[in-house]
């Protein structure tokens, strides 16, 4: 590793802000060099000195183009942003030297190979204008769900039909006839075979067919940019080899929401540092040797910034989920769970041995209902009251993109006594003006929450998960909880990254840029969603969730969806059942403060021509991305066909591309 001299946070000294930038961007532009300024600067009225001088304004301005045209937030300072200097001894009118008319200095190879690596981990900001503030405004409404034509329906429980009744046939006919290829379903010698379930058949008979899609192996950051180790395979996907070329893609499946995905930068050097200080591992579990000073500065930096009292680090979000509830119910306890948690929180509550509800998926209403039922019979057959009642959601939901109803479940906390636990595994970092999560989106203290988990592994480009809470509950999971016992402790890099992605967010470190990425992923997700549903698609979830799926239904859809992206060279992922309902697979966009509008634009035109390709322009215009007044068609037969519904949002690509900056900032439609 080569050495260099950093100190990431000894100095307060920052590295510019993303603003300042641009405003010195702005002040370059300013016309101090007025045409005729710049004549007298460069010598004489003859008119080999004019062309002359104007070779050297040229040079001037593509030298500052090039350099406006390459900000990167992390490479830029001030030095890098002066104008170039100028030898006055070239204003006085002598004859130049007649080789060096040119004071423009291209950047060496190895500069432009840093600026576009740099750029390829985190685009430059395009405009001031391309930022907008997650917060909620107005009142809480379920997100309003389209449907697409039965046709789209049916076809797509029919194509499950024939698939399923071609992969029963192919596995009878196997059994008898290919024998060997079958022995590992079959039972042998006595024993039963494993593997034998619908599991094992829906993984051979469906998902093989579209495994390509899937698990495509990838080198280097996960950033804006993306690159995958092209594969093929000759045996329909059961094996794959390596081509041994690359394809750089734009990356739409990273849940890197504030772009800290990075190799280099602050984060990547404090990281660098801390190896150096601590090395990689703490070769511990926390409980004997493996609680740092930089676990517990983690901590403290963590419980401050989720507004908690006290907050406990762990190296993995999954584990976080699986040994809490353990450790917080139990036997003659309740857990209250949406139906549509992630399922480290349902391992976990299997774990507690308490009893499992569950409700509909942010459905308010059926959650009172189950807590009056709850509450007014008690445990099951003694009918005694229950020791204690959990209610469990998320705070941004990863295949859905909606946003737990939290000033409701907070009403019906106080109404019916119970406790709260929000997963903020999606919601920290990505929601809220300071991206503290979804108690800063809806401005409710976060007292109101009885435990706030989260996981460091998106928007801080770590890994690992946290539980924030009372002192008194955080002590007791360090003495009770399984991981903090027998699990490995985060590594110290990790932690440093953890710490370091924190103090950019809060503004100690490098004040402005923790700003501009929460920003950008605020504008990135809104314009990417309104551009969508404007083009006509049926894009589920809330407007400020940095997810975006767009439904897809038909599973025969998805693969060939993902091809045409990949030709595009855009790397998205595709989801279909069991991680979804049967009938509504959907390609998931995930936003990054990473991205610039530019790709965003490049995303909806691929979207708008693979959705017309694949018919999958179904939305009604009832969930929103309807025409403007004076886009609306005006004549009799169209406004028959409408018969007073909105029309089909099915906006040109051109319009969706130059009304979009200025309507993502006003309530969606
Ligand atoms: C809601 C939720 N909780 C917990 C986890 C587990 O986190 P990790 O991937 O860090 O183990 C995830 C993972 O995506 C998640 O979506």
């Amino acid at each position: 590793m080569p050495t260099r001299t950093i100190s990431p946070f000894a100095s307060t000294s920052p590295s510019p802000s993303l603003d300042a930038i641009n405003e010195k961007k702005d002040q370059s532009r300013r016309p101090s060099f007025s045409k005729n300024k710049f004549t007298s600067l460069f010598g004489g009225s003859s008119p080999k000195a004019r062309s002359e001088a104007a070779a050297l304004r040229e040079a001037l301005i593509a030298q500052q183009q090039a350099l406006l045209d390459s900000p990167s937030p992390q490479q830029i300072n001030s030095a890098t942003l002066s104008l170039p200097t100028i030898n006055l001894t070239t204003a006085t009118g002598e004859k130049m030297p007649s080789e060096a008319k040119t004071i423009f200095q291209p950047p060496s190879p190895e500069e432009a190979k840093r600026t576009a690596r740099a750029h390829a981990q985190f685009g430059p900001l395009g405009s001031s204008s391309h930022r907008y503030t997650s917060q909620f405004d107005g009142e809480f409404g379920d997100p309003i769900e389209d449907e697409p034509p039965y046709y789209f329906l049916i076809t797509t429980y029919i194509s499950y039909l024939i698939l399923i009744v071609f992969g029963h046939v192919r596995d009878f006919f196997g059994k008898r006839f290919r024998r060997r290829h079958y022995s590992h379903l079959k039972e042998r010698d006595g024993y039963a075979p494993l593997n034998n379930d619908f599991d094992n058949f829906y993984t051979r008979r469906l998902k093989m067919r579209i495994n390509d899609c899937f698990s495509r192996p990838t080198t280097g950051v996960p950033g804006r940019f993306i690159t995958l180790l092209d594969r093929k395979s000759n045996d329909g996907n059961k094996t794959f080899t390596f081509t041994g070329t690359q394809t750089e893609t734009l990356n739409m499946s990273s849940y890197n929401y504030l772009g800290f995905a990075q190799s280099d930068g602050p984060c990547a050097d404090a990281a660098e540092v801390a190896i150096k200080k601590y090395g990689l591992s703490l070769a511990s579990p926390r409980s004997d040797a493996g609680t740092s000073d930089l676990t517990v500065e983690v901590e403290n930096l963590v419980a401050d910034f989720v507004g908690k009292p006290a907050a406990m680090v762990f190296s993995m979000g999954f584990v976080t989920n699986a040994t809490a509830f353990p450790t917080l119910v139990g036997k003659g306890c309740l857990m209250i769970s949406d139906e549509l948690n992630h399922s480290s929180i349902r391992f976990g509550a299997r774990l507690s041995g308490s009893m499992i509800a569950m409700f509909k998926h942010n459905d308010m209403r059926d959650l009172e209902k189950r807590l009056r039922d709850a509450i007014s019979q008690g445990q099951p057959r003694t009918h005694r009251p229950w020791k204690k009642i959990l209610v469990a959601v998320e705070g941004l939901y990863s295949m859905e993109g909606t946003m737990c109803n939290l000033p409701a479940l907070v009403e019906l906390k106080k109404k019916y006594k119970f406790n709260l636990f929000v997963d903020e595994a999606h919601s920290v970092g990505a929601l809220g003006p300071r991206g503290r999560g979804v108690c800063d989106y809806f401005n409710i203290d976060p007292k109101e929450v009885d435990i706030l988990m989260g996981t460091l592994t998106k928007s801080f480009g770590a890994n690992g998960g946290y539980l924030a809470a009372d002192k008194s509950i955080i002590d007791k999971l360090r003495t009770q909880n399984a991981a903090m016992l027998f699990a490995e402790s985060p590594a110290p890099p990790v932690l440093m990254q953890i710490a370091s992605s924190l103090r950019v967010i809060t503004g100690d470190l490098c004040p402005g840029q923790g700003e501009e990425r929460l920003q950008r992923l605020a504008f990135n997700s809104r314009y990417l969603r309104l551009g969508l549903k404007r083009l006509g698609f049926i894009v589920y979830g809330h407007d400020d969730s940095p997810i975006v799926p767009v439904i897809i239904y038909n599973t025969a859809k998805l693969p060939a969806f993902s091809h045409e992206m990949l030709k595009r060279k855009i790397s998205v992922v595709v989801v279909g059942y069991p991680a979804t309902p049967l009938v509504s697979s959907r390609a998931r966009f995930c936003l990054s403060a990473a991205h610039t509008k530019d790709d965003l634009d490049r995303m909806l035109e691929a979207c708008d021509e693979i959705g017309d390709v694949l018919q999958l322009k179904f939305s009604s215009g009832v969930a929103g991305g309807a025409l403007p007044e004076e886009l609306q068609p005006t004549d009799k037969e169209s406004l028959r066909q409408q018969n007073g519904k909105p029309a089909p949002p099915r906006w040109q690509l051109e319009h969706v591309l130059k009304r979009g900056v200025d309507d993502v900032k006003v309530l969606l439609r």
